[in-house]
């Protein structure tokens, strides 16, 4: 366990625990400001993401900074962006069980030092793994789980939005949901986050 930001980020750079460490570019730790009271927790790297060592920059990074732009949220100020795990998977595919196990230790590091209220989970992968297993995103988006010191919510994965369009009204429903959740505990997100 790092104890300081930087310290955390340098050693994850440098991590070779599992074997998608073998074809990555860049290991993509996270974007954000580390003082958050909201982070965003998605599944993995894709190709863009491997190629630039940021979160959520292609196609469905920008649809999701449009429905961030619409609350408030903006990932250089007042929210930090992190994923299960910190390394590409080949092809896209879906992290494996012991690869996620491998990684989350980083992921741990970071919400234990970024102490957020709200963590939202986008997608299945994520949902699943950090609120319950038998999570149903179609079923369960939208909604507020408390988990120790943490309120969570599972959303729908950009790139799914982009697959289905008809998902959008929803997803931006659980936006002001969001959004109204911050107002309420946590509106420093608004105001005077350093
Ligand atoms: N999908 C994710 O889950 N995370 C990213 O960073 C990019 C795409």
């Amino acid at each position: 366990m790092y104890s300081n930001f930087d310290e955390l980020r340098e050693n994850c750079l440098n991590c070779r625990e599992c074997g998608l460490c073998e074809t990555r570019h860049n290991v993509v730790v996270g974007v954000g400001n580390p003082k958050a009271s909201v982070m965003f927790i998605g599944e993995g790297p894709g190709e863009n993401e491997d190629l630039q060592g940021e979160p959520f920059v292609g196609r469905g990074g920008k649809l999701l900074d449009k429905m961030l732009t619409a609350v408030d949220l903006d990932r250089k100020k007042n929210i930090y962006i992190a994923n299960i795990v910190k390394c590409r998977p080949p092809h896209n595919r879906d992290p494996k069980p012991e690869e996620q196990e491998q990684c989350i230790r980083w992921l741990r590091n970071q919400v234990t030092l970024i102490k957020p209220k709200i963590i939202v989970c986008l997608g299945r992968i994520s949902a699943q793994k950090l609120i319950k297993p038998d999570l149903k995103i179609t079923k369960e988006h939208g909604m507020f789980f408390k988990k120790g010191n943490y309120l969570m919510m599972p959303m729908f994965h950009p790139a799914a939005i982009l697959r289905n369009p008809n998902q959008k009204p929803d997803a931006f429903a659980d936006f002001l949901t969001l959004q109204k959740k911050i107002m309420e505990i946590c509106p420093e997100t608004y105001t005077d986050l350093g």
